[in-house]
Order: C-alpha cells, then sequence, then structure tokens
C-alpha cells in the first residue's frame, strides 16, 4: 500500500466514522437533487426520526410553504414550485431548536416563459415511473389498474384502508400521490374524475408519456373543434403544429378554459408588441393604441375584453384570425361599434 493510497483509506475511515457517529435525524427519498419539474408541484417523501423530530418545516426559495408534526416514520407531502430554480429546504426542529437543515434544488421548466424553455448545465430530468421505487411501494400501490380509466371514487386512499384489496380496485392508482396537482379552480373533463389512463399510457417508455403532438390526444376526444378549426382556412401557428398544451394544461388550472395564464398575459407571453393596441388602429391619425383590455367585451357580454375578442386563438376563416366570420376590417369593426361612423 503507497503512503497515498493509506491516507485515503484513513480519510475514508473518518469520515465513515464521523457520518456515523453523528446519525442523521431525516432522510430524503424523493425527490433527487438537481431534477428538473415540467408542472407546479414537487411531491417529497422522507424517513425521520419521529422520536427526535417534532416539526418539519418546507421552505421554498426561503419562504414556508409547509408545515408538518410528524406521525409516522415516513412522511410524505406536496409544495409548489416556480418557474426557474427552487431551492427547497426541509429545516427538522425539535421544540424551536433547529437540528438539522437539508436541501434539494430542482428546476421548473417552462415554455411559456424563454428564459426558463432549457434546462441548466447540472440538471436533469428523473422520470420517477422508470423505477421500481420499492421505497414507495411498501406502501404505495405504483401497477396502474382498469379503475384509472374509470375509477369508482379517487378519493378513498388510507392508510388505514390500504391493506384492502377492493379499496384499491375501486380507487385510481394515481390519487395517493397526485391528489394535490388536481386543486385547482378550473379542472379538466377526463382529469377532474382520475380518468388518468385516457391520456397516459401504462405501456409507454418513459412510462406515462402522452401522445405528440397534443392534438393527437386532444382531438381524440374533442372531435367537434377538430372538425371546425380543421375546415378553417387558417390556423394558429402553435395550433397548426398541434401544441395545445402550450397554452392548456391538460389537468387544471386558475384560469378559464385550464389556461396556463390568463388570455391576455397568455397572448403577449409570445406577442408582447401587440400589448398596448396600437397594432388595431395604428395606420390611422389616432397614435393611442386601441384598448386590448380592462373594458366589457360589447359582443361577448359579461366578459372582459382581451386579445381573443378579436381573434381566435385557434382558427379563422380570415389570415388574421379574426374571432368573427367577417371578411374586411371594417366590417370587423362594426361588429362592436354599431354605429361605427358615427361614434368616432
Ligand atoms: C410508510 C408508508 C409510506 C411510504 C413508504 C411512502 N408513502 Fe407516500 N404517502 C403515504 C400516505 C399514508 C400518504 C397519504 C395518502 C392520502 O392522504 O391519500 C402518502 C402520500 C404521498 C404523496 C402525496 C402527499 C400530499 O400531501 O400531496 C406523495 C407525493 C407521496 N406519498 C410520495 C411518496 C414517494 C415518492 C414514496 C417513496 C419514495 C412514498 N410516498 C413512500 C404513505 C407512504
Ligand atoms: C408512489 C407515489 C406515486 C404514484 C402512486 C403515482 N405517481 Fe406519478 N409520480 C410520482 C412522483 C413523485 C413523480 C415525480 C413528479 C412530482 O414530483 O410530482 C411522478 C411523476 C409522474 C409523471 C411524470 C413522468 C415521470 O415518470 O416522472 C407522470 C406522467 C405520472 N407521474 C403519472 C402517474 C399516473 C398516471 C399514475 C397512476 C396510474 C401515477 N403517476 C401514480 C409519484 C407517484
Ligand atoms: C387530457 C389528457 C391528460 C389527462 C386526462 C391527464 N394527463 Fe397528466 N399529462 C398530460 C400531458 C399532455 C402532460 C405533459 C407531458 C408532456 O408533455 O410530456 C402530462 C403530464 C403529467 C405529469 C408530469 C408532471 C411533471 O412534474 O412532470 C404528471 C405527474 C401527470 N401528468 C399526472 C396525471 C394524473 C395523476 C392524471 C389523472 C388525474 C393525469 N395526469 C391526467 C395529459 C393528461
Ligand atoms: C378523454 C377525453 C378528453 C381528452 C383526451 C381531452 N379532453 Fe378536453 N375535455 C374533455 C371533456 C369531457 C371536457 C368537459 C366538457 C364540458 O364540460 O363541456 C373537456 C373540456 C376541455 C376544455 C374546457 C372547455 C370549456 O368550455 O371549459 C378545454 C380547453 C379542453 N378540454 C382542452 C383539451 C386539450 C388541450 C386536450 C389535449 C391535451 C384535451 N382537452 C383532451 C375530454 C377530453
Ligand atoms: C395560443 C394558445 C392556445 C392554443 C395553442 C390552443 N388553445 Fe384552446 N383556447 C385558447 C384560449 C385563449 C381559449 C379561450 C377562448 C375564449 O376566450 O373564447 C381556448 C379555448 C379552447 C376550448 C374551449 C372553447 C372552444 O372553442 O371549444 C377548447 C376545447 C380548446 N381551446 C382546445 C384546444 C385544443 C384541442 C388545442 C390544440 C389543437 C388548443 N386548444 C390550442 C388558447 C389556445
Ligand atoms: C407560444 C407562443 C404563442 C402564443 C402563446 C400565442 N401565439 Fe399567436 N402566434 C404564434 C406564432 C408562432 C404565430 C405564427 C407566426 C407568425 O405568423 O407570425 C402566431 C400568429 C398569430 C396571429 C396571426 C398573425 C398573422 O397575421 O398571420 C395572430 C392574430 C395571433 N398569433 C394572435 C394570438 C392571440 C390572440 C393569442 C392569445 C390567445 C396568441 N396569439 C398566443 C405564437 C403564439
Ligand atoms: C379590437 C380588435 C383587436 C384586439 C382587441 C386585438 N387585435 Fe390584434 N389585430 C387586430 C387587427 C385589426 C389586426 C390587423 C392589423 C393590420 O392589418 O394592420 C390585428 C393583427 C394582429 C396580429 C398580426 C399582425 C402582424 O403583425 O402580422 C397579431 C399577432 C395580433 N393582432 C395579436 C394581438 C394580440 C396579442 C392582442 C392582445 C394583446 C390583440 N391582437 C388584440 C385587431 C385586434
Ligand atoms: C371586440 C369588440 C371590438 C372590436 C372588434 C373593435 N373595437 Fe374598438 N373598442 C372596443 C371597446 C370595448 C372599446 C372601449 C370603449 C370604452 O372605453 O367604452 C373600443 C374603443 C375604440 C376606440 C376609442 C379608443 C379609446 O381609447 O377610447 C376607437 C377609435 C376604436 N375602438 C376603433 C376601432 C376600430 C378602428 C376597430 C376595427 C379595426 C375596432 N375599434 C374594433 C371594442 C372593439
Amino acid at each position: 500500500m503507497s503512503i497515498r493510497s493509506a491516507c485515503l483509506a484513513l480519510v475514508i475511515l473518518f469520515f465513515g466514522l464521523s457520518a456515523h457517529g453523528a446519525e442523521s435525524v431525516l432522510t430524503i427519498n424523493y425527490p433527487p437533487d438537481n431534477s428538473v419539474r415540467e408542472f407546479d408541484i414537487v411531491g417529497l417523501s422522507v424517513n425521520l426520526s419521529k422520536e427526535a423530530v417534532s416539526r418539519i418545516a418546507v421552505n421554498v426559495n426561503g419562504i414556508e410553504k409547509s408545515s408538518i408534526d410528524p406521525d409516522n416514520a415516513v412522511e410524505c407531502f406536496t409544495v409548489p414550485v416556480t418557474p426557474g430554480i427552487n431551492n427547497i429546504e426541509l429545516v427538522a426542529y425539535n421544540g424551536e431548536i433547529v437540528l438539522e437543515k437539508f436541501s434539494r434544488v430542482v428546476f421548473r421548466r417552462s415554455e411559456l416563459a424563454s428564459q426558463y424553455r432549457s434546462i441548466p448545465t447540472g440538471f436533469k430530468r428523473d422520470y420517477f415511473h422508470m423505477e421500481t421505487r420499492e421505497q414507495c411501494t411498501k406502501c404505495h400501490v405504483l401497477e396502474p389498474n382498469i379503475y384509472d380509466i374509470k375509477p369508482i371514487s379517487p378519493a378513498t386512499f388510507t392508510a388505514e384502508k390500504f391493506d384492502s384489496q377492493a379499496v384499491i380496485a375501486a380507487t385510481s392508482t394515481c390519487y395517493s400521490c397526485h391528489k394535490n396537482m388536481m386543486s385547482q379552480v378550473y379542472a379538466h373533463g377526463p382529469a377532474s374524475v382520475w380518468s388518468c389512463l385516457s391520456c397516459h399510457e401504462s405501456d409507454t417508455i418513459p412510462e406515462y408519456s402522452v401522445k405528440k403532438p397534443d392534438s393527437e390526444m386532444c382531438y381524440g376526444c374533442h372531435v367537434e373543434q377538430m372538425r371546425n378549426w380543421m375546415s378553417k382556412k387558417y390556423s394558429h401557428g402553435p395550433v397548426t403544429i398541434g401544441m395545445c398544451t402550450i397554452c392548456h394544461s391538460p389537468h387544471g388550472s386558475q384560469n378559464e378554459f385550464n389556461l396556463f395564464k390568463a388570455t391576455w398575459d397568455l397572448c403577449i407571453n409570445c406577442h408582447a408588441e401587440k400589448a398596448d393596441g396600437v397594432h388595431v388602429i395604428g395606420g390611422s391619425l389616432i397614435t393611442d393604441g386601441h384598448p386590448t383590455r380592462d373594458r366589457p367585451d360589447p359582443v361577448r357580454i359579461g366578459k372582459e375584453l382581451t386579445c381573443a375578442s378579436c381573434h381566435d386563438p385557434h382558427a379563422s376563416n380570415f389570415p388574421h384570425l379574426w374571432a368573427f366570420d367577417v371578411t374586411d376590417l371594417f366590417e370587423l369593426c362594426s361588429k362592436c361599434h354599431k354605429n361605427y361612423s358615427t361614434q368616432n
């Protein structure tokens, strides 16, 4: 043994012993560090010494998002994340005393935010369902069943009832871990009834992949929309290439039509220069733009004026995607300005 390797062996021995000496009160089983997410929540699962730990606080980028008083040796929870880097810090307390801190860094990718579209170096996509996850199957079922297409009741899973095969069979396999995903103001039809396998296929690689482009999947049910939009002369860029989920969440969101952002914010994400409405009447002597929001829509009563008041987000027979069946600009204006000539 050379002196160098002898030293190395000592170093290993030293660290091995010291790590053993001060055993950690908590171990994070999921998620792995430096992993990538596509949605707004992350699931966490930890093993802990419930005698030592009286409370776990979870901070995301310095703000407390969750706090639990652990009852079990395994605790699972979900926390929200925002586009970009999220520093998830778990703080284990005993009373007021901080025992230990743990951290996981995850990157929330977003197709709608140019600065967060590509994955930074050092981060990688972690496919949860591509591994057997024995740490989880002690309590959770990971094999899907026919009820994941049409569960009788998604919500019956509890730790106590867990052993009952009948309950498992009638329950959505996905619910126990993904339940928080569906706590949204607006929920998409099939996802709201936990018909998860109507889009996610269980025999794909990676597991639970969906058909691409999105339209392959969406038009499977939205046949009426497909026929309508396909019959139009022009379609909107992202729709033409079948990217429905750049605008719509397939699961649910805080906005009408399950949009990732409210309509106006969604549009200006890609068409920032149109926000001021100068493009509508810019050719005339009026220098201020036409309003594009914060006014009542004169045609769609009860709704706000937005970009979609004039433009169809999907398809139209007119090149600028008019939301109305009109052939020229003046006909468009007169849809809302009944006495257009006298009003101005
Ligand atoms: C000792 C049993 C046990 C083990 C082991 C376990 N879980 Fe859990 N988990 C539960 C219970 C019980 C729930 C609560 C289910 C409910 O309320 O419907 C849960 C809930 C969850 C949730 C949802 C939490 C929430 O509040 O939204 C996630 C995510 C989760 N588990 C992930 C995992 C992962 C990943 C693993 C493996 C690394 C794992 N669990 C291992 C028992 C366990
Ligand atoms: C043991 C808990 C657990 C169960 C049960 C579970 N999932 Fe997951 N799933 C996860 C976790 C954890 C992730 C990682 C993303 C996250 O943190 O939310 C994930 C990720 C995914 C992904 C993203 C791709 C991947 O592999 O990371 C899909 C799609 C998915 N789950 C679908 C499903 C469907 C459909 C079901 C039901 C048939 C299901 N899951 C059941 C815990 C679970
Ligand atoms: C209408 C189709 C559809 C339905 C129904 C649906 N999903 Fe998805 N899901 C998608 C699409 C599309 C994606 C994005 C995947 C992609 O683009 O690769 C996705 C992504 C996911 C992810 C990945 C999130 C991440 O962090 O990466 C999870 C988890 C997931 N779905 C779980 C579920 C669960 C659980 C259900 C049932 C409640 C469900 N889905 C129902 C279409 C659907
Ligand atoms: C398994 C069938 C199914 C698939 C696949 C599906 N949808 Fe749906 N979708 C529905 C049902 C059912 C409704 C609810 C219909 C209703 O309430 O009028 C709905 C409603 C919607 C709505 C809201 C309509 C409204 O008036 O609020 C939008 C937007 C939508 N889907 C978009 C999509 C997109 C985008 C995809 C592809 C990612 C998709 N759907 C895939 C069945 C499906
Ligand atoms: C550029 C963003 C965007 C894209 C891409 C997009 N949508 Fe939409 N979608 C919207 C907006 C905005 C609304 C609400 C329109 C309104 O306010 O009338 C909507 C409404 C809907 C509705 C309910 C109203 C209706 O017309 O039936 C369905 C269903 C729908 N979209 C499905 C789809 C499908 C399927 C795709 C992919 C082929 C798709 N969308 C692509 C933005 C988009
Ligand atoms: C993800 C990016 C994206 C989003 C979000 C988006 N668009 Fe577009 N839009 C495009 C692309 C790409 C084109 C096609 C490129 C071009 O012709 O300039 C386009 C073209 C258009 C055109 C037609 C231009 C022409 O005269 O040919 C209109 C009108 C339009 N978008 C309106 C909207 C409205 C309204 C919304 C919100 C509901 C919206 N866009 C949201 C990417 C987007
Ligand atoms: C009051 C009706 C109206 C509203 C509201 C409106 N537009 Fe337009 N838009 C027009 C008209 C009119 C044109 C055609 C202008 C021309 O031909 O010079 C147009 C053209 C466009 C074009 C294509 C122009 C090009 O350069 O190719 C895009 C993209 C567009 N609008 C996006 C938007 C977005 C995004 C919003 C919301 C912020 C919006 N519009 C709100 C009426 C409207
Ligand atoms: C979808 C409905 C809609 C269409 C189409 C529309 N407008 Fe308007 N327009 C409005 C609303 C709403 C206002 C705000 C009225 C108010 O403030 O009370 C407005 C205001 C205006 C104003 C006054 C500007 C100001 O700052 O007060 C002018 C000028 C105008 N529109 C011209 C046009 C022209 C030209 C067209 C056709 C290119 C057009 N509009 C198409 C809804 C529309």
